[in-house]
Order: structure tokens, then C-alpha cells, then sequence
């Protein structure tokens, strides 16, 4: 029998996470495991979870835009779920939903030997993955500034954040202002300067970009954001956004099978498929 696993989300097809997952379970022998694609509609979640729990033989999914928040009322989230509001992976034989977003960030940062406790902090942008990293942050005694376009959605974000897990020492500002107070680390949270749109930058032009600091980018494709040029040219380090997917895949990997996951196998396989994507 095949231990199945996979993504639901609408749509599904860009992931890059069945070539990391497959290429884990080829690695490690694991012939009887398989990582899918399963497209499904907002509209019918609680009822495709169901089919691929009893009769599509899933052992749990990870899950993505727009389903994140949806799939909530049909799993027990754990405590880090509830708190962000968004499931990333369901083990369907318990019924947990966890977020392992947090981990995979928390984790790439200290894999980039980034200790954020005391450290000020600024995040661009109030989705899900903002969520993920706030939390994060807050709970590793971060001081956080938040900014984001739509200034209502982050306050909103952080009042609940606060309620849900009761996190400390997190602001929100405008970028003018923020950009103007002592800054360790930026974390780029929103999806400006994702491809296609690669001119693009969430710094708005006119305010000065920090010297010295360190660059967190969540996003992964390409390689190299205009963010990250403009945090270099002013002597900046930066960090890419592919570690954080790979280790947040390595985490539901390891929940599902109970094995260590061959993160230098997944980095690979994530930086080929990018590379064949880009084609
Ligand atoms: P995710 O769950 O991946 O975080 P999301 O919930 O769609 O995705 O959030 C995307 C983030 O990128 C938001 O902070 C969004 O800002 P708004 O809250 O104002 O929509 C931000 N974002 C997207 N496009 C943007 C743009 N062109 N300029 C500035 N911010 C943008």
C-alpha cells in the first residue's frame, strides 16, 4: 500500500513541494510513499478532506492559498495553529492541524546563525506568512515593528495575534516612521518582487533603506529580489526565502513519517525545480 501525501490549495500547480518530498522519500528508500498535487475549490473543503482521509488513503496534507484558514474548523489545530489562525499541514490520522511556517522560519534563522531575542525587527506585511513570522518573533523575545500597505489590516492582525497568543512587544507603524528607529532585521512577508514581477519592491521609494542591516526574504522566486540588491547597496546581508520553504516542508515531513527529513536532499531538488520552473 502507498502512504500518500500532498497539497491542497486552488491552484496547486506552481509548488515545488512534491519535488522536494519525493525526492526525500526516493533518498531514504522510502518507495511506498508518495507527495501529490490535489487541487481543491474553497467550496468543498470538509468534504474533500474526508475523501482523502477514507478512501484516497492520505496520510495528511500540507495545505495553501486559499485553503489555510478553511480547513481550521475540520481539524484540531494545535496551540501554534489557533494562535497564527492557519494550518499548513493536517496528519490526518490524529485530525491535528499544526503551522510548521513558524518552524521553517525560526528555524532558517538559526541555520543563518540569527538569534532575534532583543533584537528589533521589522516585518512588511499582514497575511498569513507575516502571521507565522510575528509569532515567531515574538515568542523569541523579538521587538517587532510592523508595516504594511494597508495599515488597518495589520492592526487588526496584531489586536488578534495578541488575543489568540498573547504576544508582547510587536507595534505597528508606517514605513516612514519605522524606517527611522533602530532596525536589526527586516523580514519580508509580503509577495511583492515574486515572479513575474521582479522590478518590483515592498521598500517604498523616497525612504531611505537602513545601513548594515540583516535582510530576511520570504520570497524564494527569484533567487535574488529587488529588496535584496537594495539592502546589499546599502550594506546589507541578506537571506533568501528558499530555506524557510524547505525546512517547512522538512517539518511536515518528519510529522508525517516519523523519519529525519534529508534537508540537503530537499534544498536540492527545491533549487532544481525552481531552476526548471524559470525555463
Ligand atoms: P500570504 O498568506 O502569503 O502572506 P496574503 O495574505 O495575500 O499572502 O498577504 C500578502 C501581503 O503582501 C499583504 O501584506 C499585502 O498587503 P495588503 O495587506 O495591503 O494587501 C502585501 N502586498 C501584496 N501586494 C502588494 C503590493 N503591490 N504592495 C504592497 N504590499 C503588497
Amino acid at each position: 500500500m502507498v502512504n500518500k501525501v500532498g497539497l491542497i490549495g486552488w491552484p496547486v500547480e506552481h509548488s515545488i513541494s512534491p519535488n522536494m518530498h519525493n525526492a526525500a522519500f526516493w533518498a531514504l528508500g522510502m518507495t511506498d510513499w508518495s507527495y501529490e498535487l490535489v487541487p481543491i475549490p474553497p467550496d468543498i473543503v470538509g468534504k474533500s478532506l474526508r475523501t482523502l482521509r477514507d478512501e484516497g488513503g492520505f496520510v495528511g496534507v500540507n495545505v495553501t492559498v486559499p485553503l489555510k484558514q478553511s480547513v481550521m474548523p475540520y481539524v484540531k489545530p494545535d496551540e501554534r495553529a489557533r494562535a497564527i489562525g492557519a494550518v499548513n499541514t493536517i496528519d490526518f490520522r490524529d485530525g491535528s492541524g499544526t503551522n510548521t511556517d513558524v518552524m521553517g522560519f525560526l528555524d532558517d534563522l538559526k541555520a543563518n546563525g540569527i538569534n532575534p531575542a532583543g533584537m528589533n525587527v521589522l516585518v512588511l506585511g499582514a497575511g498569513g506568512a507575516a502571521r507565522a513570522a510575528i509569532y515567531g518573533l515574538a515568542r523569541s523575545s523579538a521587538k517587532v515593528t510592523v508595516v504594511n500597505r494597508t495599515i488597518d489590516r495589520a492592526r487588526e492582525m496584531v489586536t488578534e495575534l495578541v488575543a489568540t497568543a498573547g504576544i508582547q512587544n510587536v507595534t505597528v507603524e508606517m514605513l516612514d516612521d519605522a524606517a527611522e528607529q533602530p532596525i536589526d532585521l527586516i523580514v519580508n512577508c509580503t509577495s511583492v518582487g515574486m515572479w513575474p514581477n521582479v522590478e518590483e519592491s515592498p521598500w517604498i521609494s523616497g525612504v531611505p533603506f537602513p545601513r548594515g542591516i540583516t535582510l530576511y526574504e520570504m520570497v524564494y522566486r527569484p533567487e535574488s529580489t529587488m529588496l535584496m540588491h537594495q539592502a546589499i547597496s546599502r550594506g546589507g546581508h541578506v537571506i533568501g526565502g528558499l530555506g524557510m520553504l524547505v525546512r517547512q516542508g522538512a517539518a511536515a515531513f518528519e510529522l508525517w513519517t516519523g523519519k529525519a527529513a534529508p534537508l540537503d536532499v530537499m534544498f536540492e531538488a527545491a533549487r532544481q525545480a525552481l531552476v526548471a520552473k524559470s525555463k
